[in-house]
């Protein structure tokens, strides 16, 4: 009995959430790398950004999400949105009995383990820089260090609005990330979800000796060990026909999947929009 109730604790599905789409970024690297998952995905794209909001409205929305992935009796939940992880994750996890991961922390460690001349930059939202919150997160881990932030604000709208590749992010990211150029860092975190989706643009005009973190890669390597750790990990890959992507949203469910396919190759077949103020 005690078995039978370990494996299906296993075969629980992760709870994975973002203020819209750009969570699927982090989403696409738990699918990688540990395929064996299955994930409820949540993207609040009626309230998109959480990048300018206040902290408390950012842990309110956050906290309605908690709880209506508990609804699917999520095992593990992924606080997948950098802002969210910045001003909410220290009040999720104090109310969670089920391991909660964000992405912070595992894209600071990741910084720490890769600078070799301490000097460290960050860009993100406006409330992710404005909480320094990777700047606590580095510095707890690694003492000689110099963390320079530097918010992006209008790279997310151009990842929206599909400019991946086009002069315009590229005049607003020679922009952005002169001075992070000039403060001679040697190690880039993209602490944001969306940037990934434009890290050869970025890689390019921050230089070639700068190492670039992607927050969204190392949380999932970190989700594999907690849920390893916990007993969690899925051995057995879901049987054909099970539902093993799903994907909600509390705003139009058929724009997010036009843009959700452009970034997940595994197809997503469908989602659906809930009214999350009712959680
Ligand atoms: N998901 C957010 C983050 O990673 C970016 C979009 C927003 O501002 O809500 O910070």
């Amino acid at each position: 009995m005690e078995q039978e109730k370990e494996d299906s604790l296993k075969k629980a599905p992760i709870g994975v959430f973002d203020s819209g789409v750009g969570g699927l970024t982090v989403a696409r690297e738990i699918m990688r790398q540990i395929p064996n998952e299955s994930i409820i995905y949540f993207g609040d794209t009626a309230r998109v950004p959480y990048g300018n909001k206040s902290k408390d409205t950012v842990t309110k929305f956050s906290k309605q999400i908690v709880r209506f992935l508990r609804t699917h009796d999520v095992k593990a939940i992924v606080v997948a949105c950098n802002t969210a992880s910045a001003c909410a994750l220290d009040e999720l996890e104090r109310e969670s009995d089920i391991p909660i991961i964000g992405v912070v922390r595992p894209g600071a460690r990741a910084a720490t383990e890769v600078t070799r001349n301490g000097k460290i930059g960050v860009i993100a939202t406006e409330a992710t820089i404005g909480s320094q919150i990777y700047n606590q997160y580095i510095k707890k881990l690694k003492k000689n260090v110099t963390i320079y932030g530097k918010a992006c604000p209008l790279f997310v709208p151009l990842v929206e609005e599909g400019l991946w590749q086009d002069p315009v992010t590229d005049e607003i990211a020679k922009r952005y990330l002169a001075e992070l150029i000039d403060c001679g860092i040697d190690t880039l975190i993209l602490g944001c979800t969306h940037y990934p989706l434009i890290r050869s643009t970025i890689g390019r005009i921050i230089g070639e000796e700068v190492t670039l973190v992607n927050p969204a890669y190392e949380t999932a390597r970190e989700l594999r060990s907690m849920l390893k750790e916990a007993g969690l990990l899925n051995e057995e890959a879901p049987g054909l026909g099970a539902n093993k992507y799903q994907f909600y949203v509390s705003d139009s469910a058929e724009k997010f999947k036009q843009f959700a396919n452009s970034i997940i190759k595994y197809g997503i077949l469908s989602a659906k929009t809930v009214n999350i103020e009712d959680y």
